[in-house]
């Protein structure tokens, strides 16, 4: 489905990189169907280097030079692209965005009535391949739009799924502050290690693993967590004597709240960028 296919990335960064790289990697298009375009010469050389795809410097050629165009510019910079885009954008051409909190609407209102567009959120563990990217479609995409956006996707991550589109923030919200969560996690938890004797590498190590092996098995005994740490705890025990200060610091209370509060920060942005 994406053989055969020129795909242009507006905005190469990160996940541009990690996009293209992907999709080099399934084999799925040459290097020469790829197209990235930014402003600076020196990032241009870079990618064609590290991953031999052709890069432009000019947002309009690369999209008109490609079948299908993924915008990877941050979110503060689309309306300045969409703006290039307006009177080259063709309804025969797909446009995917992968930026963080832009609304379907906030395209539409800047792009000709009748361009197949999906708003796409990525994994941040593309690198990885891991995750699951969540993908929201336009009334003017098709069955085949979403072929293509699904494969393309495929290549980083292990998931694709289509969301409607009002579940989007709370599906790119919940994955950022989840991962940041268990990182702070983490991070604690290899100081505690090394309190307690182990070596850094050692607490590095088992805390990574721990963490690994204790999502591993929520996932296979499909039990609830609570049911896992009540099993793991034996009465008058080691364990519960730690549990019971993670309770009294309130762990689960903030891992909830912190949510709650990045859900409203992202609603307020969605709202901002929508009215803009
Ligand atoms: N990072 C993640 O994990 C992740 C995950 C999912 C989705 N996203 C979304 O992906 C998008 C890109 O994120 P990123 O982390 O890849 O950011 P990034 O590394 O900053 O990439 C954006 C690139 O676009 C360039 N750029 C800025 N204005 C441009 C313009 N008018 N025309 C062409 N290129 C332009 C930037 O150049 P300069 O830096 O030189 O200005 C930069 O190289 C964001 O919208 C973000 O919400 C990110």
């Amino acid at each position: 489905m994406l053989e055969g296919q020129r795909i242009a990335f507006i905005g190469a960064g990160v996940m541009a990189e990690v996009l293209a790289a992907g999709l080099l990697r399934s084999k799925l298009v040459p290097p020469e169907s790829i197209l990235v375009s930014h402003y600076r010469d020196d990032r241009l050389e870079q990618l064609r280097q590290s991953l031999g795809v052709k890069g432009v410097r000019d947002n309009r050629e690369a999209y008109t030079s490609a079948d299908l165009t993924v915008l990877c510019v941050r979110p503060q910079a689309m309306p300045a692209v969409l703006e290039e885009l307006r009177d080259v954008a063709s309804a025969d051409h797909l446009l995917i965005s992968i930026a963080a909190g832009l609304p379907i609407r906030f395209y539409e209102n800047r792009l000709p009535s009748g361009i197949p567009f999906i708003r796409a959120m990525p994994t941040f563990f593309a690198q990885i391949k891991m995750g699951t990217t969540g993908l929201s479609l336009n009334k003017d995409t098709t069955a085949d739009h979403l072929a293509l956006a699904s494969r393309l996707f495929g290549t980083v991550s292990e998931n694709v799924i289509v969301l409607p589109e009002s579940e989007m923030d709370a599906f790119t919200t919940f994955g950022s502050t989840t991962t940041a969560a268990v990182y702070m996690l983490l991070d604690a938890l290899i100081t505690a290690g090394s309190l307690v004797g182990l070596r850094h590498q050692a607490s590095h190590a088992r805390a990574i693993e721990q963490v690994v092996a204790a999502a591993r098995n929520v996932e296979a005994t499909e039990k609830p967590p609570a049911q896992l740490m009540e099993e793991l705890c034996t009465p008058g025990g080691v364990t519960v004597e730690g549990v019971k200060v993670l309770e009294e610091r309130a762990v689960r209370g903030a891992a909830i709240d912190g949510v709650l509060a990045a859900m409203k920060r992202a609603v307020r942005l969605a709202k901002d960028a929508a009215d803009a």
